[in-house]
């Protein structure tokens, strides 16, 4: 019955919503689904959304001392200030990523922030960090039933403030630790990511050479938090270049890596030419898929179990994410597949792994994960 359902609505979005949605500006879209979000959740109408739930033991893995339901997740970005977590765990997620959020209220770039790109399933990504600062964040996370967290895991992505008043490394380093400082008296969710690699920021991506990474973990190391930290590791590097960063991440309190962030390199669409160069921001999607699986793979052939990996960038479908976990991730995350298939792609996603595990012979994903390496 849940197929047939998740079928009609994967026409329905497509048919229905998507058209509507993508009428009006993608920077709007993302404001209406937001206030959609909270309106459900206002009148405690969520509970629809399971219709498009699909669940397996076969899908659920202990990782870090946390379970994971499914590996399945919503990465950075979609849910800067936390409305989402409840409807993300009604739609079958097996975790969020919320964030990215700051040490301080941050406005973010100037609009627009988004252009999509749907021939080439991509979004051109501008934001800037815009979000309401840790502070409110950590409220709005402490302001749900603690039941929600059953079953269901958040994680905080921590970025530097997007102002001149982080510009130095320092102040920067102070910036981090300031929010993972909050969110360690707060003791509300079991796991952060530190995004080392935003794009989109005043004076460029921040930690993304080896020595001011060294620098940075060294810092946080100092704050000996007790939930596990990932970081979130640029695409736009060479395998030497990005092997630099894992060798640095391998000397500290790293406990996983989220591979990876937005693409810059816009040589990495189909038709490149018919992106102006006004637009300013970096692609989210498809051209992010190839890249940061192979980056996966190499990091898991390189370090196997010494990360927990959370594989990001073009997930679209169950081959897709079910790739990245052969490749060696262990948990998959995504944002532009729920703006552009819909939130009924989730269901269909845990469905189409556990029909991919049966192909392969594997009884529980745990199996699964890494398996492109002993073949
Ligand atoms: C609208 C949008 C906003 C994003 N904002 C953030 C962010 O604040 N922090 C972050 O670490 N990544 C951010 N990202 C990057 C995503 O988390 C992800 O790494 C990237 O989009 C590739 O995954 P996807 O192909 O599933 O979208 C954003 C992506 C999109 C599409």
């Amino acid at each position: 019955m849940k197929r047939v359902i998740r079928r009609l609505s994967r026409q329905g979005y497509k048919h229905i919503a998507k058209p509507l949605l993508f009428r009006e500006h993608p920077d709007k879209a993302h404001a209406h689904m937001i206030i959609a979000a909270r309106g459900l959740q206002k009148v405690r109408l969520t509970g629809v959304l399971n219709v498009w739930r699909y669940q397996s033991p076969r899908l659920e893995q202990e990782l870090l001392g946390i379970r994971f339901k499914n590996p399945i997740g919503m990465s950075a970005g979609l849910d800067k200030n936390f409305d989402l977590p409840p409807i993300a765990k009604r739609i079958g997620l097996g975790f969020e990523i919320g964030g990215s959020t700051t040490a301080h209220v941050c406005a973010g770039n100037p609009r627009p922030w988004f252009k999509r790109l749907p021939s080439e399933k991509s979004i051109v990504v501008n934001v800037g960090l815009a979000n309401n600062g840790i502070e409110r964040n950590i409220e709005r996370i402490r302001s749900y039933p603690r039941k929600l967290w059953r079953d269901f895991s958040l994680s905080v992505s921590v970025a530097k403030t997007n102002s001149p008043q982080t510009a130095t490394d320092d102040e920067a380093i102070e910036d981090y630790c300031a929010s993972l400082r909050l969110l360690e008296s707060a003791n509300a969710v079991p796991l952060y990511e530190v995004n080392v690699s935003c794009p989109n920021t005043y004076g460029g991506e921040p930690f993304t050479t080896p020595a001011r990474l060294e620098k940075l973990l060294s810092a946080i190391d100092e704050l000996r938090l007790t939930k596990p930290v990932f970081i979130k590791l640029p695409t736009d590097k060479s395998w030497t270049q990005f092997k630099a960063l894992l060798r640095v991440a391998d000397k500290h309190r790293v406990a996983g890596l989220t591979i990876g962030n937005l693409v810059k390199n816009r040589a990495k669409l189909k038709h490149p030419d018919e992106l102006s160069n006004d637009v300013k921001g970096n692609l989210s999607g498809l051209p992010a898929q190839k890249i940061t699986t192979e980056l996966i793979y190499k990091t898991y052939e390189a370090y196997r179990d010494r990360f927990v990996i959370i594989g990001v960038g073009g997930v679209f479908t169950a081959a897709d994410a079910y790739e990245k976990i052969r490749a060696g991730a262990s948990l998959v995350a995504m944002v532009t597949a729920l703006m552009f298939e819909g939130p009924q792609v989730v269901g269909e996603i845990n469905e189409g792994l556990v029909k991919l595990l049966d192909r392969d012979g594997f009884a529980t994903i745990t199996e699964a994960v890494g398996s492109a390496h002993r073949s």
